[in-house]
């Protein structure tokens, strides 16, 4: 199994959604700098908003038009990595720090394209869980959510302090409950399936299509 030839394979099919006038959502990522390099070479003449400085920077030096998501309130499109993909269709995202802005730019989108070699599929999410936090009170926050370690990297672009949860994640919806109710927590890495449109999976030298809910 080769998982860059499988990162390549999918991004190439996500590449191909992205048609001229569409506003696109770009995620972050090993998977995504595929991605970017394949509709750099397609050319289609659509606008992106980057879900992280090194997206965008990538992006921008292939060409890409990137705007500011300030304004906008809505996107055709959005694609991004992930980390793990369960059977049901929960992800855990945030292995590169960037799930606070990839959760907006992902929700903003009508259809949520997830891309990722075969690794990242699993029988069932297992911690870590990327926490963004807010500085102040971390360690009254930290204390809610033991056991959670600070991560060694920069804090967010938008300030926050990166973390991971790691405890155990027997429940997804039960454990995005609590995480979204404890004061202090700005993000989380758990996606929902209800986020995500469709997976497109290098398995090999082909690319798995599914639905969440039914392989298409
Ligand atoms: C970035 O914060 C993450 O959510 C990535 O999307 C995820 O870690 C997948 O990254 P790779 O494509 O590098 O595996």
């Amino acid at each position: 199994m080769n998982i860059e030839e499988e990162k390549r394979l999918a991004a190439e099919a996500a590449g191909e959604l992205v048609k001229d006038g569409m506003r696109v959502g770009l995620g972050t990522g090993s998977t995504v700098a595929f991605l970017l390099r394949a509709i750099a070479r397609r050319g289609p003449r659509a606008s992106f908003v980057a879900s992280s400085p090194r997206t965008e920077a990538a992006a921008r030096a292939l060409g890409l038009h990137v705007e500011p998501f300030d304004k906008i309130d809505r996107l055709d499109l959005a694609i991004d990595g992930a980390d793990q993909i369960a059977p049901d269709g929960w992800l855990i995202k945030g292995g590169g720090a960037a799930h606070s802005r990839e959760k907006i730019v992902a929700a903003s989108a009508e259809r949520f394209v997830v891309i990722a070699d075969s690794t990242k599929l699993v029988e069932a999410l297992r911690p870590p869980v990327p926490l963004e936090l807010q500085a102040f009170g971390l360690a009254a926050t930290l204390r809610h959510l033991d056991p959670t370690q600070l991560r060694d990297s920069p804090a967010s672009p938008d300030g926050g302090i990166i973390a991971d949860y790691r405890g155990p994640v027997l429940e997804p919806a039960e454990l995005t409950r609590r995480l979204s109710e404890t004061p202090g927590v700005i993000a989380h890495g758990l996606f929902a399936p209800g986020l995500v449109s469709e997976l497109l999976v290098g398995v090999g030298d082909s690319v798995r299509r599914s639905t969440i809910g039914g392989t298409q």
